[in-house]
C-alpha cells in the first residue's frame, strides 16, 4: 500500500523544507560526472513539487544553492547555474498551469545576470498564483539572512524607528527573507547526512527533522509521502509535556 493512503490530509505540514543532498554521490555511483547527478536531481524537484501541490501543502522550500556552494569547482558552479536557468525557463509554464507561485530567498546579487533575469521573470509571471508557493533558496545561508536582519533591525533602532525593548521573535521573523512565510513544520534531508548546513536556522527552531539515506535523484513522491507519515506519527510538544498536550 502506498504511504499516500496513510497521510491524514487534515494534519498536513503547511510548509516543508528540503536539503536536496547526494547528487554528486548518485552520479559517482554510476561512474558519471557530478553534473549528471544535478541534472537528474531536477526530476526529483519536479516530482516533489507536484506531490506537495497535489496534497495541499502550502509552502515548499528547496535548498538549491548555498552561499558555501560558490566554493565548489568553477565548472560545477557554472553547470549548476546553467541548469537553474534552463529549468526555471522550462518550468515556468508548468508552474503557471498548476497555479504555483515561485519566490526566491538568498543573495540574488551574487547570481549571474542571466540567472537573475530568468528568475525575476518567473517570479513576476507567477506572482498571483495561490495554490502553493515554491521557495528556492539560492546563494542562501541562514547566517547571511540572520546577519542581514540584525543590521536592518539595528538601523531602525539607530533611526529611532524602533524601541529596543520592543524587539521580539516577531521582529526577527519580519526582517528575515522568509518574512510572511510560516516556519516549516517538517525539514527533510536526503543522502544520510544529519546536519542543518546553514539552512533556515531561525525558522527550523521547532521543526521535525527527517533524514533519509535516499540520494536526492532517487527521491520520489512515495519517499515524500513516507516522510509526511513519519512526521504525522510524531508528537510535537513545543517544550510542553505529553500530559499537557492530551489534557
Ligand atoms: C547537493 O548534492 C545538491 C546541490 C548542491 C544542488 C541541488 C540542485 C538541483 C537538484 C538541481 C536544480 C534545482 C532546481 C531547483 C531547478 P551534492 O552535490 O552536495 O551531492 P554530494 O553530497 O553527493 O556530493
Amino acid at each position: 500500500m502506498s504511504f499516500k493512503n496513510k497521510i491524514d490530509t487534515k494534519r498536513l505540514p503547511q510548509h516543508i523544507a528540503i536539503i536536496m543532498d547526494g547528487n554528486g554521490r548518485w552520479a559517482k555511483g554510476l561512474g558519471k560526472l557530478r553534473v549528471f547527478g544535478h541534472q537528474n536531481g531536477v526530476t526529483a524537484v519536479q516530482q516533489t513539487t507536484e506531490a506537495c501541490a497535489e496534497l495541499g501543502v502550502k509552502y515548499l522550500t528547496l535548498y538549491a544553492f548555498s552561499t558555501e556552494n560558490w566554493n565548489r569547482p568553477q565548472l560545477e558552479v557554472r553547470a549548476l547555474m546553467e541548469l537553474l536557468v534552463s529549468t526555471i525557463k522550462k518550468e515556468t509554464a508548468t508552474l503557471q498551469k498548476n497555479n504555483i507561485r515561485l519566490i526566491a530567498i538568498g543573495n540574488m546579487d551574487d547570481l549571474p545576470p542571466k540567472c537573475q533575469k530568468e528568475l525575476m521573470e518567473a517570479i513576476e509571471a507567477t506572482k498571483n498564483n495561490d495554490r502553493m508557493t515554491l521557495v528556492l533558496a539560492l546563494s542562501y545561508s541562514a547566517k547571511w539572512d540572520i546577519l542581514k536582519a540584525v543590521k536592518k533591525i539595528s538601523e531602525k533602532v539607530k533611526n529611532n524607528l524602533l524601541d529596543i525593548e520592543k524587539i521580539s521573535d516577531k521582529t526577527v521573523d519580519e526582517n528575515l527573507s522568509t518574512a510572511g512565510i510560516p516556519h516549516p513544520e517538517l525539514m527533510i534531508r536526503t543522502s544520510g547526512e544529519q546536519r542543518i548546513s546553514n539552512f533556515l536556522l531561525w525558522e527550523l527552531a521547532y521543526s521535525e527533522l527527517y533524514f533519509t539515506e535516499k540520494l536526492w535523484p532517487d527521491f520520489t513522491k512515495e519517499e515524500l509521502y513516507k516522510a509526511i507519515v513519519d512526521y504525522q506519527n510524531r508528537e510535537r510538544r513545543f517544550g510542553k509535556t505529553s500530559e499537557q498536550l492530551s489534557s
